[in-house]
């Protein structure tokens, strides 16, 4: 019989640094890693370029989010997603907009899964993947921290690239973007019952990997 793939699921709070958590984690134990809020941030930057008001996908009929359902329902390539600017503030507020819409989260859905079938075992981070996405997983985890931390981060993160950023609009963006991600009818940002719950405010990136890798670990054994 072969043995189901160790899944480790990461979810949490926009910019709690999910990522990077699990790109580490994932190199660190040899398996694969998938930013599943780099697909939502493909549709949503798809959508911005075709639409002229992003917010008509908020009317899940509307033409806008029946496109945004048909992008999230075509093949995607991750070599596309690598080319794309997926960084900036427009695409993260697409990205949560897009998120909502039943056929853009249905038709993303396999792609996740085959992801998280890799016999390697994969760790897979967003926002329901404990809850839907990967409801067995073997360890799950709900990462955050205070909003103004996280905007900090995420400031010196997109300075960093080169990006003109005001800290004050960040701070507002992760805000609505944390409302929007928590109160939407379908999969809601949450943390599963059965979630390590971590709150990173006081912690540096290595004291949250040494954190979480030891919670695998002891699961792993
Ligand atoms: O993790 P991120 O900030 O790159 O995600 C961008 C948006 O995508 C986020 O605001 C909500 C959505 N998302 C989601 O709904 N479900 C996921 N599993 C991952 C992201």
């Amino acid at each position: 019989m072969t043995q189901k793939p160790f899944v480790i699921a990461i979810d949490g709070t926009a910019a709690s640094g999910k990522g990077t958590l699990g790109k580490r984690l994932a190199s660190h134990l040899g398996m694969v890693h998938l930013d599943t809020g780099l697909l939502y941030r493909y549709v949503g930057c798809k959508v911005l370029r075709e639409v002229i008001n992003i917010e008509s996908v908020m009317n899940h009929n509307s033409p806008e989010a029946k496109f945004a359902g048909q992008v999230a329902s075509k093949p995607i390539s991750l070599e596309e997603i690598v080319r794309l600017d997926l960084s900036g503030e427009a695409v993260s507020k697409a990205a949560s907009m897009v998120s909502a819409i039943p056929a853009v989260r249905a038709g993303l859905l396999e792609f996740q899964r085959n992801v998280a079938s890799d016999p390697k075992g994969a760790v897979l981070d967003g926002r329901d993947i404990g809850t839907v996405v990967c409801p067995d997983a073997e360890a799950k985890f709900f990462i955050t921290a205070s909003v103004e931390s996280r905007a900090e981060r995420r400031f010196k993160q997109l300075q960093a690239l080169g990006k003109q950023v005001i800290y004050g609009d960040i701070l507002r963006e992760l805000k609505d973007r944390d409302a929007r991600d928590a109160s939407r009818k379908l999969a809601p940002m949450m943390a599963a019952k059965d979630a390590f719950k971590l709150d990173t405010t006081h912690m540096n990136m290595d004291e949250v990997f040494e954190k979480v890798l030891s919670v695998v670990l002891s699961k792993r054994a």
